[in-house]
């Protein structure tokens, strides 16, 4: 039965979570995010929208880097932790497993155990409504076979349904 709700309607969209990662000075952080995807192929271009009062966002814009690592099905505590806590206040890193491992080209870490991984150097930065798009030319990237991703639908998480048919 449809129902037209523009507030509720926003929750039916269905999402991965990345893990954005950043590094500034003595400052390391972890944040999810949702809205975070591909923007070209060719260059390879990573698009990822920040909030403007997200600590995440001033990090980014000192260091003109970011990493994304996507979350796999089994990191649901940590897109929670990441997701629902700041660095203003809090030791996120103290707060949950987050096993991270060196980048080559960014100062941020990256995240283990993900599904994948992406070094990315700002390019571009433009406003979308309330948040801040950061466009970042890919400079590595690492995927893990084995994993799969983590969905985020309606509040919830949870993994990825059966594979219907083959294309
Ligand atoms: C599943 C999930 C997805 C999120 N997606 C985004 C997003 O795409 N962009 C954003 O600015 N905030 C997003 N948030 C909120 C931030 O992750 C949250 O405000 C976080 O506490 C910011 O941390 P920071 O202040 O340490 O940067 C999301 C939160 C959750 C739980």
């Amino acid at each position: 039965m449809r129902v037209e709700d523009i507030e509720e309607s926003q929750s039916f969209f269905t999402t991965t979570v990345a893990l954005v990662t950043s590094a500034y000075g003595e400052q390391v952080n972890v944040m999810s995010a949702e809205w975070s995807l591909r923007v070209s192929i060719d260059p390879f271009l990573m698009a990822v929208f920040v909030g403007y009062q997200r600590g995440t966002y001033e990090i980014i814009k000192n260091s003109g880097m970011f990493g994304l690592s996507y979350c796999s099905d089994q990191q649901g505590h940590l897109a929670h932790i990441a997701g629902n806590y700041s660095i203003r206040d809090h030791d996120k890193f103290g707060m949950a497993d987050f096993r991270t491992f060196k980048a080559k080209h960014i100062s941020a870490p990256l995240i283990e155990g993900c599904i994948s991984n992406f070094e990315c150097r700002v390019v571009d930065e433009f406003k979308v409504g309330d948040h801040a798009a950061f466009i970042g030319e890919v400079l590595a990237g690492y995927y893990d076979k084995e994993k799969k991703p983590l969905i985020f639908h309606q509040g919830h998480f949870s993994s990825i349904g059966k594979r219907l048919f083959r294309s």
